[in-house]
């Protein structure tokens, strides 16, 4: 029994030696170790080895069976290497030749027209605020003036989640987030620009928008500062020769509260469809912080002033670029976007 193991040990070695493929290999597995192999049937006999040779034969068994694992394993790992090898060598990639060009993306013309906003007012000194998208009724409308029964939120046709939380109709309550963190540190002086949502769907409307909020509070704010700061902006977006009208309107957060038009983008102010034959068209809402805002927010309204803005940044775009529907504005068709 000693001499059969040690034969089946030096055939195992012989028979390594020779194979070249894994699958030869896995013939000799099945072959020497497998349930029906060599080993396996010479320790089936193990019965008819006298009881005191046992422990040296059983330990023999052993020792074999390691050693032909272990080359078995060494024999396995050579052959993948050796494949491995054999198939880098003929794929012969050639690492010198030239990549393929990936076309470039571009940007949104959303973005492009947020990005030239916010480049016109950083420069006039501005920080970025923001806030969040699911907001507090409380920012969205109480804060803003806008108490729970005032006929104002019917203009914003609203998106609640719960009855005290809501998605932002406007970017308006970062004023208000603006204003509680700063208080009572002056100027506050920040941008917001941002996604909101109100309930609307057409040619000129869509259900998320994006608007950029503005404010500016310090001491002695007046409506000249609003109008200045405005006027340049109208004529930085829309070019030299723009002319601004500011009309009065209502908003509960403001007072005075002003409706910025510019001369027509299409017509120079002559009249056409575009202005609806007015010469005017209306791009953003302003006014004058409202006091109670003021108080709400933690500035004493005896001592500072304000001005504030809020403006649709598809509408600028739409003006900007000529687009006249807004759906085109989201549908992400490439012949669209790739005219930016
Ligand atoms: N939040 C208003 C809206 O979405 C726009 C607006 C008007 C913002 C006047 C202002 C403002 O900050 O002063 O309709």
């Amino acid at each position: 029994m000693e001499k059969r193991l040690r034969d089946i040990a030096e055939e195992a070695r012989r028979s390594l030696d020779s194979v070249s493929s894994l699958a030869e290999l896995d013939e000799i597995r099945v072959r020497f170790l497998g349930k029906k192999g060599e080993l396996t049937r010479v320790l089936r006999k193990m019965g008819m080895v006298p009881a005191e040779e046992r422990p040296r034969i059983g330990q023999l068994a052993n020792e074999v069976r390691d050693v032909i694992e272990k080359s078995l394993a060494g024999r396995i790992e050579a052959v993948k290497e050796r494949v491995k090898e054999e198939r880098l060598r003929q794929e012969g990639i050639d690492v010198t030749l030239p990549g393929l060009p990936v076309t470039r993306g571009r940007k949104h013309p959303i973005t492009l027209v947020t990005e030239e906003i916010a480049g016109f007012f950083l420069g006039l000194g501005y920080s970025i605020a923001e806030g969040p998208e699911i907001e507090l009724d409380y920012y969205n409308f109480e804060a803003l003036n806008i108490p729970k029964d005032h006929p104002a939120r019917d203009m914003q046709d609203t998106f609640f989640i719960e009855p005290e939380i809501l998605l932002r109709t406007h970017t308006s309550p970062v004023q208000v987030r603006a204003m509680e963190k700063a208080t009572p540190a002056l100027p506050v002086k920040i941008i917001a620009p941002g996604r909101v949502y109100r309930r609307d769907d057409d040619a000129t409307h869509s259900p998320m928008f994006h608007q950029v909020e503005g404010l500016v509070v310090d001491r002695h704010i007046a409506l000249s500062d609003l109008k200045g700061t405005l006027d340049l902006f109208a004529r930085k977006m829309f070019g030299i020769g723009i002319h601004t009208r500011f009309r009065p309107s209502y908003f509960p957060f403001t007072e005075p509260s002003l409706e910025v038009d510019i001369s027509c983008v299409m017509c120079g102010g002559d009249g056409c469809r575009v202005c609806s034959s007015t010469g005017w068209l209306e791009i953003l809402g302003s006014g004058m912080v409202h006091p109670r805002v003021l108080e709400m927010s933690g500035y004493n309204s005896e001592e500072v002033t304000g001005f504030a803005f809020g403006l649709g940044v598809e509408r600028i775009a739409m003006l900007k670029y000529g687009i006249d529907d807004m759906r085109l504005l989201f549908e992400n068709d490439l012949r669209f976007l790739q005219q930016f």
